[in-house]
């Protein structure tokens, strides 16, 4: 099964140059895999486009095999539960606790209180964030806040989990930590799309690279040509 498809997808933001170039690529359920590229390459685009921000100047993208041109008006918060998000700027509510952040999509999709709050312990529990329900999250170090942003794209199991340089603002073991909890939710059922371009860290991970250059997709890298 496809969780993702996106076929010959070219984007032009009005009076600019095309952002994405008939890109084309599949992402099977259970997959985890990077997108990197210079600044400007067109991956935030494309996120955009998984999220319903952006919509397609040509071609197709497909999620979990259906046509999301056909998404719209209300079916568009609908196919966003689907979809997790992570950026690089948690976009953490301040003057809420942790636990209520996390449970923020659990509320809008009208899950009920108590079993919500259940869900919320068990994914701040895996998070290691168990003891920091009850805390703001300016009372939490940075990487304490990333993990509650994941926390919060991943309560409500998405499909798919895309995240936009995740790891930005944190340092090389913070950013590896963040890296190993992604590498845990394909088992899960939620396949995983990280932009960055830490290379660095992209090489630790061996998994599958897509590289964009000037909006097109250049190059296709399996794990096992990581390796080498
Ligand atoms: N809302 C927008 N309006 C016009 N041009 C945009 C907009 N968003 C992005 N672009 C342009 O599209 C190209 C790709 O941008 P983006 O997808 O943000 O790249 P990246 O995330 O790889 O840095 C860039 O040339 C950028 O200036
Ligand atoms: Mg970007």
């Amino acid at each position: 099964m496809s969780v993702l498809r996106f076929d010959n997808v070219t984007k032009h933001y009005a009076g600019g140059h095309p952002a994405l170039v008939d890109v084309s690529f599949e992402v099977a359920a259970g997959e985890m895999l990077f997108v990197t590229g210079h600044s400007g390459a067109g991956k935030s685009t494309l996120l955009k486009l998984i999220h319903l921000s952006e919509r397609p100047t040509r071609g197709a993208v497909l999620f979990a095999e259906r046509n999301l041109l056909k998404v719209r008006g209300g079916k568009v918060a609908l196919h966003r539960r689907q979809v997790g998000a992570v950026y690089q700027d948690h976009r953490l509510l301040t003057d809420r606790s942790v636990g209520e952040n996390v449970a923020l999509p659990l509320i809008l999709r009208g899950d009920r209180r108590a079993d919500a709050d259940k869900r919320v312990r068990s994914v701040l529990e895996r998070m290691g964030l168990g003891h920091r329900e009850k805390a703001l999250p300016t009372q939490l170090s940075a990487g304490e806040q990333q993990r509650v942003g994941i926390a919060r794209a991943i309560v409500a199991e998405p499909r798919l989990l895309v995240a936009d340089e995740p790891t930005g603002n944190l340092d090389p073991a913070l950013a590896a930590e963040i890296m190993t909890l992604f590498a845990e939710l394909p088992a899960r059922g939620t396949s995983v799309l990280v932009v960055s371009h830490d290379l660095a860290l992209l090489k630790q991970m061996r998994k599958r690279v897509l590289i964009l250059d000037h909006g097109r997709l250049v190059d296709d890298i399996s794990p096992q040509d990581l390796a080498e």
